[in-house]
């Protein structure tokens, strides 16, 4: 099961995989960060099919078509934002993954790709994203032999030291 995974530093819009997962928010409409950067890439047809699929819940994935992205298919979840670890923030990023994951096998995907969903603009600790991002992903490879790759980018070395070390931790030296 570990071999299916891959971590790497990089820009999640290069990354030639079936489905990329982006960190969206909840109008799916754009924003910044790699949000901003899927966009740019994928082209104006994206917002246009993101328009139409209207708003998603922080927790759920929708997915829309890839366009000028290396990736047939986006998954757009919408994370939580952190406001002290009160307020079910981790139980809602454990979905994002979950339903992430869910919805690429449905659409047909054989490798995916996630950002950090969470850690940047939205300020969940990075280290304990982390955990859950690779414990989410354990449970689903558990009951899961559709997916074939699953790649963790990073953008930014501390990302990938944190992402390193939490994989060893969750899925074993
Ligand atoms: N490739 C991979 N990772 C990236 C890229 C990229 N091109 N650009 C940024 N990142 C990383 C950031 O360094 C961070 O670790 O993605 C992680 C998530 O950061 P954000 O993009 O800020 O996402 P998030 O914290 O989930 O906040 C979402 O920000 O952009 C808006 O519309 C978005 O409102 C939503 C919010």
């Amino acid at each position: 099961m570990k071999e299916k995974i891959r971590i790497i530093e990089g820009d999640i819009t290069q990354q030639p995989v079936d489905a990329i997962v982006n960190a969206a928010n909840t109008t799916l409409l754009g924003g910044g960060g790699v949000d901003g950067a899927i966009h740019r890439a994928a082209g104006p047809q994206l917002l246009e099919e993101t328009r139409q699929i209207g708003g998603c819940p922080t927790g759920e994935a929708r997915v829309s078509k890839g366009y000028r992205l290396p990736a047939r298919w986006v998954i757009h979840t919408v994370g939580p934002v952190w406001s002290g670890g009160h307020r079910n923030e981790e139980v809602l990023l454990a979905n994002c993954y979950r339903n992430s994951l869910r919805a690429a096998v449905d659409a047909g995907a054989r490798s995916i790709a996630f950002p950090s969903i969470s850690t940047g603009a939205y300020r969940f600790p990075l280290e304990r994203a982390t955990e859950i991002a690779m414990r989410e992903t354990k449970r689903f490879l558990e009951g899961d032999d559709a997916l074939k790759e699953i790649v963790f980018v990073c953008f930014g070395p501390e990302a990938l030291t944190t992402y390193q070390n939490v994989f060893q931790r969750v899925f074993g030296g």
